[in-house]
Parts: structure tokens; sequence; C-alpha cells
């Protein structure tokens, strides 16, 4: 009888105990999944920012090196809130007819390529500000 408490008690430790590890697993992947817009947006790529804003855009000084930092001279002042901006552009649609959310559907892509989540602190900030 008590051999068969022990061998539960033991049982109950090892699942709870595989509980914890698979957590700390998934927000590692939160973490090492994070990038910025780089990551996607390469410099001197047809990809770049510099590239892909002169559809119309006004030009932007430095957006390769300064990357969403250079967006913040203009955006949220005297141009559209570049939160509103980015995920209108990133998130909405389908995955058929936007390339990012293509990326979400395999699971390569989510909010921390671009936000980092502070597993300490428990912030959200965005990656590059
Ligand atoms: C994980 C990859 C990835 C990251 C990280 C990423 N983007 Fe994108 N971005 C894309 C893809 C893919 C598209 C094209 C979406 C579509 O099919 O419409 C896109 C589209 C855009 C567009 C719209 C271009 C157009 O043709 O209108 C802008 C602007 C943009 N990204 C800026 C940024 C900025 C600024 C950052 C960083 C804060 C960033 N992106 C981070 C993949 C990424
Ligand atoms: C010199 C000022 C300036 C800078 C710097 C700037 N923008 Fe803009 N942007 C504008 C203005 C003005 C508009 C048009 C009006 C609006 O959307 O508020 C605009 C519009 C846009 C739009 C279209 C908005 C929509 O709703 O369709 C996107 C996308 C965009 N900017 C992305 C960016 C990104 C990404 C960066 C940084 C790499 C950036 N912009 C830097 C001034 C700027
Ligand atoms: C392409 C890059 C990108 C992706 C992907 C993205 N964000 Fe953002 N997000 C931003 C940027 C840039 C800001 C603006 C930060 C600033 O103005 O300081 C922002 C701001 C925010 C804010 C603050 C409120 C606001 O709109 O300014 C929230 C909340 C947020 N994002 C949630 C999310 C969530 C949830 C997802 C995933 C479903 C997501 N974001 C995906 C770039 C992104």
């Amino acid at each position: 009888m008590k051999k068969g408490l022990l061998i539960l008690f033991t049982l109950v430790l090892i699942v709870s105990l595989m509980g914890t590890i698979s957590l700390a697993k998934s927000v590692e992947d939160l973490v090492t999944n994070n990038g910025d817009c780089s990551t996607c947006h390469q410099p001197g790529t047809d990809d770049s920012l510099e590239s892909i804003l002169t559809n119309g855009h006004m030009p932007v000084d430095n957006a390769d090196e300064d990357g969403v930092k250079a967006c913040l001279k203009c955006h949220g002042q005297f141009a559209s809130d570049i939160g509103n901006t980015l995920h209108k552009k990133h998130l909405v649609g389908t995955p058929d007819s936007n390339e990012f959310l293509a990326g979400v559907k395999s699971g390569e892509n989510n909010c921390v390529s671009c936000h980092d989540f502070k597993v300490k602190s428990g912030k959200v900030t965005v990656s590059g500000l």
C-alpha cells in the first residue's frame, strides 16, 4: 500500500515536471523566434524597407540602417500610427492574399516576428525601438 502511494507520487511528480519543462521550452521559443524588420526586409535586397516604400511614399532617410526607428520621424506624429499601419499590412487578409499570413499559417511568423517578449518582466516591446 505504502509502495503504491510512493509510485503514484513519483508519477505525479514526473508528469508535473514534464509540464514545467514544456512550458519553459515554449517561452524560450517565443524569445528565440524574435526578430526585427531586417529579418525579412533585408537591407540591400528588393525586399528592403527602402525598396518597398518607393511606391508613392515619400523618401525615408536611413530606413535600412535604422529600421522601424526611421518610421517614427513621421508616423505617430504627422502621419498614421505605425503600429496600426504595420498591423494592417502584415496581419489583415488571408494566407492566400498576404505572404506574412502565409508564414503565420505555416508557423514561421507571429507577433514576435516584430515584438519582443521579455520573459522576466512580462513586458512586450517592439524590436529595434
Ligand atoms: C517575418 C517577416 C517580416 C517581418 C519581421 C517584417 N515584415 Fe514587413 N512584410 C513581410 C511580408 C511577407 C510582406 C508582404 C505582405 C503581403 O503579401 O502583402 C511585408 C510587407 C510590408 C510592408 C508593405 C509593403 C507594401 O507593398 O505595401 C511594409 C511597409 C513593411 N512590411 C514594413 C515592415 C517593418 C517596418 C517591419 C519591422 C517593424 C516589418 N515589415 C517586419 C514580412 C515581414
Ligand atoms: C518623412 C516622413 C515619413 C517617414 C520617415 C515614413 N513615412 Fe510612411 N508615410 C508618410 C506619410 C505622410 C504617409 C501618408 C499619410 C498617412 O498614412 O498618414 C505615409 C504612409 C505610409 C504607408 C501607407 C499607409 C496606409 O494606411 O496605407 C505605409 C505602409 C508607410 N507609410 C510605411 C512607412 C514605414 C515602414 C516607414 C519607416 C521605414 C515610414 N513609412 C516612414 C510619411 C513618412
Ligand atoms: C510587422 C511588425 C509587427 C507585427 C507582426 C505585429 N506588430 Fe504590433 N506593433 C508593431 C509596431 C511597429 C508597433 C508600434 C510601436 C510604437 O509605436 O511604439 C506595434 C504596436 C502594438 C501594440 C500597441 C498598440 C498600438 O497599436 O500601437 C499592440 C497591443 C500590438 N502591437 C499587438 C500586436 C499583436 C497582438 C500582434 C500579433 C497578432 C502584433 N502586434 C504583430 C509591429 C508589429
